[in-house]
Protein backbone atom coordinates (compact mmCIF):
# COMPACT_ATOMS: atom_id res chain seq x y z
CA UNK A 1 0.00 0.00 0.00
CA UNK A 2 1.06 3.88 -0.26
CA UNK A 3 4.38 1.84 -2.36
CA UNK A 4 4.36 5.06 -5.13
CA UNK A 5 4.62 7.40 -2.23
CA UNK A 6 6.86 9.49 -0.46
CA UNK A 7 9.34 8.50 2.21
CA UNK A 8 8.43 10.13 5.43
CA UNK A 9 10.52 7.75 7.54
CA UNK A 10 13.40 5.82 6.41
CA UNK A 11 15.95 3.97 8.22
CA UNK A 12 18.79 2.12 7.08
CA UNK A 13 21.52 0.02 8.90
CA UNK A 14 20.28 1.50 11.93
CA UNK A 15 21.79 0.49 15.14
CA UNK A 16 20.54 1.76 18.89
CA UNK A 17 21.69 1.22 22.09
CA UNK A 18 20.75 1.96 25.75
CA UNK A 19 23.16 1.58 28.56
CA UNK A 20 25.76 0.39 26.26
CA UNK A 21 23.11 -2.79 25.44
CA UNK A 22 21.62 -3.10 21.86
CA UNK A 23 18.11 -3.06 21.17
CA UNK A 24 17.90 -2.26 17.94
CA UNK A 25 19.91 -4.10 15.44
CA UNK A 26 20.03 -3.05 12.05
CA UNK A 27 16.95 -1.74 11.24
CA UNK A 28 16.02 -0.83 7.82
CA UNK A 29 12.27 0.24 6.49
CA UNK A 30 10.49 2.60 4.96
CA UNK A 31 7.48 4.72 6.15
CA UNK A 32 5.51 6.44 3.31
CA UNK A 33 3.03 9.31 3.37
CA UNK A 34 -0.65 8.29 4.29
CA UNK A 35 0.63 5.11 6.09
CA UNK A 36 -1.24 3.94 9.14
CA UNK A 37 1.48 1.81 11.06
CA UNK A 38 1.31 -0.38 13.96
CA UNK A 39 4.36 -0.53 15.74
CA UNK A 40 4.00 -4.16 18.03
CA UNK A 41 6.16 -6.70 20.02
CA UNK A 42 6.99 -7.87 23.00
CA UNK A 43 7.52 -5.33 26.10
CA UNK A 44 11.16 -4.42 26.66
CA UNK A 45 11.47 -5.48 22.94
CA UNK A 46 12.29 -2.09 21.64
CA UNK A 47 9.30 0.19 20.26
CA UNK A 48 9.60 3.16 22.73
CA UNK A 49 13.49 3.56 22.10
CA UNK A 50 12.94 3.09 18.09
CA UNK A 51 10.42 6.08 18.42
CA UNK A 52 13.02 8.31 20.08
CA UNK A 53 15.34 7.44 17.94
CA UNK A 54 13.74 8.43 14.96
CA UNK A 55 12.84 11.67 16.99
CA UNK A 56 16.18 12.31 17.14
CA UNK A 57 15.88 12.09 21.25
CA UNK A 58 18.40 9.42 21.45
CA UNK A 59 21.29 9.21 19.95
CA UNK A 60 22.15 5.64 17.32
CA UNK A 61 25.13 3.91 17.22
CA UNK A 62 25.01 3.32 13.75
CA UNK A 63 23.24 4.25 10.35
CA UNK A 64 20.63 6.45 9.01
CA UNK A 65 17.27 8.05 9.76
CA UNK A 66 15.67 10.32 7.54
CA UNK A 67 12.67 12.27 7.67
CA UNK A 68 10.88 13.75 4.61
CA UNK A 69 13.88 12.84 2.90
CA UNK A 70 16.50 14.90 5.31
CA UNK A 71 19.01 13.16 7.41
CA UNK A 72 17.87 13.60 10.54
CA UNK A 73 20.93 15.67 11.70
CA UNK A 74 19.66 18.21 8.92
CA UNK A 75 16.58 17.83 10.14
CA UNK A 76 14.58 21.47 11.48
CA UNK A 77 10.99 21.08 9.92
CA UNK A 78 9.74 19.79 13.91
CA UNK A 79 6.62 21.36 13.72
CA UNK A 80 5.79 18.54 10.98
CA UNK A 81 6.18 15.99 13.63
CA UNK A 82 3.76 15.18 16.40
CA UNK A 83 4.38 12.53 19.35
CA UNK A 84 2.69 11.50 21.96
CA UNK A 85 4.57 9.82 24.98
CA UNK A 86 3.88 6.55 26.55
CA UNK A 87 3.60 8.40 29.76
CA UNK A 88 1.76 11.16 28.44
CA UNK A 89 -1.40 10.66 30.41
CA UNK A 90 -0.02 9.52 33.42
CA UNK A 91 0.36 12.61 34.94
CA UNK A 92 -0.83 14.61 38.55
CA UNK A 93 -4.96 14.53 38.87
CA UNK A 94 -4.92 17.86 40.38
CA UNK A 95 -3.37 19.71 37.84
CA UNK A 96 -5.15 22.59 37.66
CA UNK A 97 -5.86 22.82 33.37
CA UNK A 98 -9.00 22.26 31.86
CA UNK A 99 -9.37 20.03 28.50
CA UNK A 100 -9.05 23.35 26.36
CA UNK A 101 -6.17 24.77 28.01
CA UNK A 102 -4.37 22.34 27.71
CA UNK A 103 -4.85 21.34 24.00
CA UNK A 104 -4.13 25.09 23.35
CA UNK A 105 -0.49 24.90 24.61
CA UNK A 106 -0.03 22.71 21.43
CA UNK A 107 -0.44 26.06 19.44
CA UNK A 108 2.52 27.78 21.64
CA UNK A 109 5.62 27.71 19.89
CA UNK A 110 8.77 29.44 19.56
CA UNK A 111 7.31 33.16 17.69
CA UNK A 112 4.02 32.72 19.66
CA UNK A 113 5.57 32.23 23.36
CA UNK A 114 4.58 34.87 26.02
CA UNK A 115 1.84 36.67 23.91
CA UNK A 116 -2.01 35.67 23.87
CA UNK A 117 -3.47 33.42 21.74
CA UNK A 118 -5.44 34.62 18.80
CA UNK A 119 -9.13 33.81 17.48
CA UNK A 120 -7.23 31.30 14.90
CA UNK A 121 -6.11 29.53 17.24
CA UNK A 122 -8.89 29.04 19.44
CA UNK A 123 -10.53 27.60 16.42
CA UNK A 124 -8.14 25.05 15.74
CA UNK A 125 -8.66 23.76 19.01
CA UNK A 126 -12.01 23.38 19.31
CA UNK A 127 -12.27 21.94 15.62
CA UNK A 128 -9.73 19.36 16.84
CA UNK A 129 -11.47 18.54 20.25
CA UNK A 130 -14.53 17.76 17.96
CA UNK A 131 -12.33 15.06 15.65
CA UNK A 132 -11.28 13.58 18.44
CA UNK A 133 -14.73 13.56 20.12
CA UNK A 134 -13.66 15.82 23.23
CA UNK A 135 -15.89 18.76 22.58
CA UNK A 136 -18.19 18.07 25.12
CA UNK A 137 -15.67 17.93 27.68
CA UNK A 138 -13.53 20.28 26.81
CA UNK A 139 -14.21 22.41 30.01
CA UNK A 140 -13.28 19.91 32.38
CA UNK A 141 -10.21 19.79 34.16
CA UNK A 142 -7.98 17.01 32.71
CA UNK A 143 -7.93 15.49 35.72
CA UNK A 144 -11.69 14.63 36.20
CA UNK A 145 -11.13 12.07 32.29
CA UNK A 146 -10.81 8.50 32.30
CA UNK A 147 -7.71 6.95 30.82
CA UNK A 148 -8.92 6.64 27.03
CA UNK A 149 -10.64 10.25 27.28
CA UNK A 150 -6.66 12.11 28.33
CA UNK A 151 -5.58 9.59 25.55
CA UNK A 152 -8.04 11.59 22.63
CA UNK A 153 -6.72 14.80 24.70
CA UNK A 154 -2.97 14.20 24.28
CA UNK A 155 -3.77 13.42 20.68
CA UNK A 156 -5.92 16.64 19.88
CA UNK A 157 -2.80 18.38 21.34
CA UNK A 158 -0.47 17.18 19.07
CA UNK A 159 -2.47 17.59 16.00
CA UNK A 160 -3.28 21.02 16.99
CA UNK A 161 -0.48 21.73 15.29
CA UNK A 162 -1.08 20.56 12.06
CA UNK A 163 1.53 18.11 12.08
CA UNK A 164 2.51 15.87 8.74
CA UNK A 165 3.00 12.81 11.14
CA UNK A 166 2.22 11.81 14.40
CA UNK A 167 3.94 9.21 16.45
CA UNK A 168 2.07 7.13 19.49
CA UNK A 169 3.51 4.98 22.27
CA UNK A 170 0.42 3.99 23.25
CA UNK A 171 -0.53 3.59 27.12
CA UNK A 172 -0.19 -0.13 27.76
CA UNK A 173 -2.37 0.61 31.44
CA UNK A 174 -5.80 2.15 32.31
CA UNK A 175 -7.95 2.06 28.49
CA UNK A 176 -10.64 -0.52 28.01
CA UNK A 177 -11.19 -2.80 24.89
CA UNK A 178 -14.22 -0.75 23.75
CA UNK A 179 -12.14 3.23 24.34
CA UNK A 180 -9.57 1.59 22.68
CA UNK A 181 -11.33 0.68 19.44
CA UNK A 182 -12.87 4.15 19.61
CA UNK A 183 -9.65 5.51 19.55
CA UNK A 184 -7.79 3.43 16.80
CA UNK A 185 -11.35 4.73 15.13
CA UNK A 186 -10.54 8.11 15.69
CA UNK A 187 -7.38 7.56 14.40
CA UNK A 188 -8.47 6.10 11.27
CA UNK A 189 -10.86 9.09 10.41
CA UNK A 190 -7.29 11.67 11.16
CA UNK A 191 -5.34 9.01 8.57
CA UNK A 192 -7.96 9.49 5.91
CA UNK A 193 -9.68 12.48 6.11
CA UNK A 194 -6.28 14.78 6.90
CA UNK A 195 -3.89 12.36 5.01
CA UNK A 196 -1.85 11.97 8.36
CA UNK A 197 0.51 9.81 8.28
CA UNK A 198 0.16 7.93 11.62
CA UNK A 199 2.65 5.36 13.61
CA UNK A 200 1.52 4.39 17.01
CA UNK A 201 2.55 1.75 19.25
CA UNK A 202 -0.27 -1.39 19.91
CA UNK A 203 -0.38 -3.85 21.93
CA UNK A 204 -4.29 -4.86 20.01
CA UNK A 205 -3.16 -6.71 17.36
CA UNK A 206 -6.79 -7.51 16.01
CA UNK A 207 -6.52 -3.29 15.75
CA UNK A 208 -3.62 -3.57 13.57
CA UNK A 209 -4.86 -6.08 12.06
CA UNK A 210 -8.30 -4.31 10.98
CA UNK A 211 -7.23 -0.99 10.83
CA UNK A 212 -4.07 -0.11 9.59
CA UNK A 213 -2.35 -0.33 6.76
CA UNK A 214 1.08 -1.91 8.11
CA UNK A 215 2.48 -3.62 10.93
CA UNK A 216 6.02 -3.12 12.40
CA UNK A 217 7.09 -5.66 14.37
CA UNK A 218 10.00 -4.92 16.89
CA UNK A 219 12.05 -7.01 19.39
CA UNK A 220 15.62 -6.14 18.74
CA UNK A 221 15.50 -6.83 14.93
CA UNK A 222 12.65 -4.42 12.84
CA UNK A 223 10.32 -6.39 10.19
CA UNK A 224 7.89 -4.30 8.51
CA UNK A 225 4.66 -5.65 6.29
CA UNK A 226 1.96 -4.27 4.45
CA UNK A 227 -0.97 -5.58 6.25
CA UNK A 228 -2.67 -6.21 2.65
CA UNK A 229 0.26 -8.78 2.20
CA UNK A 230 0.41 -10.88 4.81
CA UNK A 231 -1.34 -14.07 4.66
CA UNK A 232 -0.38 -15.61 7.82
CA UNK A 233 0.12 -12.40 10.56
CA UNK A 234 0.82 -15.35 12.75
CA UNK A 235 3.97 -16.31 11.35
CA UNK A 236 5.36 -12.76 10.65
CA UNK A 237 4.66 -11.30 14.34
CA UNK A 238 6.25 -15.02 15.18
CA UNK A 239 9.36 -13.39 14.68
CA UNK A 240 8.64 -10.97 17.60
CA UNK A 241 6.96 -12.90 19.89
CA UNK A 242 8.87 -15.87 19.49
CA UNK A 243 7.97 -19.47 18.42
CA UNK A 244 5.38 -20.12 20.83
CA UNK A 245 3.06 -17.17 20.15
CA UNK A 246 -0.30 -18.06 18.45
CA UNK A 247 -2.17 -15.50 16.42
CA UNK A 248 -4.73 -16.44 14.74
CA UNK A 249 -6.28 -13.70 12.83
CA UNK A 250 -9.24 -13.68 10.01
CA UNK A 251 -10.50 -10.94 8.22
CA UNK A 252 -13.82 -11.29 8.73
CA UNK A 253 -13.51 -11.02 12.15
CA UNK A 254 -13.15 -7.27 11.69
CA UNK A 255 -16.50 -7.20 10.74
CA UNK A 256 -18.08 -7.75 14.22
CA UNK A 257 -15.50 -6.39 16.23
CA UNK A 258 -14.96 -3.60 14.03
CA UNK A 259 -19.00 -2.64 12.03
CA UNK A 260 -18.03 0.06 10.42
CA UNK A 261 -15.18 -1.11 8.64
N1 LIG B 1 15.95 4.75 30.32
C1 LIG B 1 16.53 3.59 30.01
N2 LIG B 1 17.82 3.33 30.34
C2 LIG B 1 18.39 2.17 30.04
N3 LIG B 1 17.79 1.15 29.40
C3 LIG B 1 16.51 1.34 29.06
C4 LIG B 1 15.81 2.56 29.33
N4 LIG B 1 14.55 2.45 28.86
C5 LIG B 1 14.48 1.22 28.32
N5 LIG B 1 15.64 0.56 28.42
C6 LIG B 1 15.91 -0.81 27.94
O1 LIG B 1 15.82 -0.80 26.53
C7 LIG B 1 15.15 -1.99 26.08
C8 LIG B 1 13.97 -1.60 25.20
O2 LIG B 1 13.03 -0.86 25.99
P1 LIG B 1 11.82 -0.09 25.35
O3 LIG B 1 11.28 0.78 26.42
O4 LIG B 1 12.26 0.55 24.09
O5 LIG B 1 10.83 -1.30 25.01
P2 LIG B 1 9.30 -1.25 24.55
O6 LIG B 1 9.18 -2.17 23.38
O7 LIG B 1 8.87 0.15 24.38
O8 LIG B 1 8.57 -1.92 25.80
P3 LIG B 1 7.06 -1.68 26.39
O9 LIG B 1 6.13 -2.48 25.52
O10 LIG B 1 7.14 -2.26 27.76
O11 LIG B 1 6.79 -0.22 26.38
C9 LIG B 1 14.78 -2.78 27.32
O12 LIG B 1 15.74 -3.79 27.50
C10 LIG B 1 14.85 -1.76 28.43
O13 LIG B 1 15.23 -2.37 29.63
MG1 LIG C 1 7.49 1.34 25.32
Amino acid sequence: MNDAGKAVVEARGLFVSRSNQLVIEDANFTITEGDYVGIVGPNGGGKTTLLLAILGVLPTDRGEIRLFGEPLQRFRNWELVAYVSQDATSFDSDFPLSVRELVAFGRVNRSNIGRRLRQEDWKAVDDVLETVGMSGLSAHRIGQLSGGQKQRVFVAKALVRNPKILFLDEPVTGVDAVSQEKFYRILSDINLSKGITICTVSHDLTAVFCRMSKVMCVSREVNIADVSDLKEPGEFLKKAYGEHFRFAFHRHECEGVFGNG
